[in-house]
């Protein structure tokens, strides 16, 4: 037996994916709470962000969020992310109030037991423009065609691919910079999943294996800056972003969605 680098996926037993499974669903949970707490032209976004905190408390999980610092970043001050409008991801809870015609981009990491799970929902607030539900619903087709790729002897290469040529189609571009992951023992585990990619490249899935698939879709250009508190990513056009993320297990007969109910 070889030794396993640190950057090798690194797949799970079943017992570990009933765990993260557990922890998906508080996820799938606080992202509902977060739905619900959306009054338009009256919740801001700390009401939600207090909404994902109740949730998770009440299931018996924490935050994977509050105070992660990865090289380079100050300790993430929150539970959740929400990112509104032309925010990419990682945007911090605030004092600013939900219009209707926004979008608010809702993410959330949950620790149970030992386990990581991590998903994201972009969600209208009010009424939207056509164009915009154009960009939510291709953001989440998106995401499905990514998560029709994770299965046993495909590659990465193959997720990205399917979610960019799907973007494509539809007009709107596909953030490169920021990545899905794996994730399970940790919030951020190998491999990097990138929503753009070529058919047949990167490493191999094995059974087992559990990754967060989670395409960042821009209306405009795929472009992208980081605010100056180190964390909101922005787009550079300032147009609108739209965000969806599924914990997942690559099983021999396709993907298990690890961050919903059943
Ligand atoms: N789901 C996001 C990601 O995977 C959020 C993690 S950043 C954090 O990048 F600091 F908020 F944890
Ligand atoms: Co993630």
């Amino acid at each position: 037996m070889g030794t396993r680098a640190k950057e090798d996926i690194q797949p799970k037993t079943p017992d570990e994916i009933v765990k993260i499974h557990a922890a998906g669903r508080i996820v799938r949970y606080a992202l509902e709470a977060m739905r619900d707490a959306i009054v338009p032209g009256v919740s801001s976004t700390s009401d939600l962000e207090r909404a994902a905190a109740r949730a998770i408390t009440e299931k018996g999980g924490t935050s994977a969020f509050l105070g992660y610092a990865p090289m380079g970043h100050p300790p993430y001050p929150a539970w959740t992310c929400i990112s509104v409008n032309e925010e990419v991801i990682h945007g911090i809870p605030g004092r600013r109030v939900l219009q209707s015609g926004d979008i608010v981009g809702c993410d959330v990491g949950v620790k149970l037991d030992g386990y990581f799970a991590d998903g994201a929902w972009t969600f209208p607030v009010g009424r939207v423009e056509a164009e915009i539900e154009r960009l939510l619903a291709t953001a989440e087709e998106a995401l499905f065609q990514g998560i029709a790729q994770a299965r046993t002897g495909h590659r990465v290469g193959d997720i990205g691919a399917a979610i960019e040529r799907h973007v494509r189609r539809r007009g709107f571009s596909v953030v490169h910079e920021m990545v899905g992951h794996g994730v399970g023992r940790a919030l951020h585990e190998a491999p990097q999943v990138p929503n753009h990619g070529r058919p047949g490249t990167g490493p191999l899935l094995l059974e087992g294996t559990t990754l967060a698939i989670e395409p960042m879709v821009n209306m405009g250009s795929r472009q992208i800056e980081v605010l100056n508190d180190g964390w909101t990513i922005v787009t550079h056009d300032r147009k609108m972003s739209a965000h969806f993320e599924h914990t997942v297990a690559v099983t021999r007969n396709g993907a298990m969605i690890l961050t919903q109910g059943d």
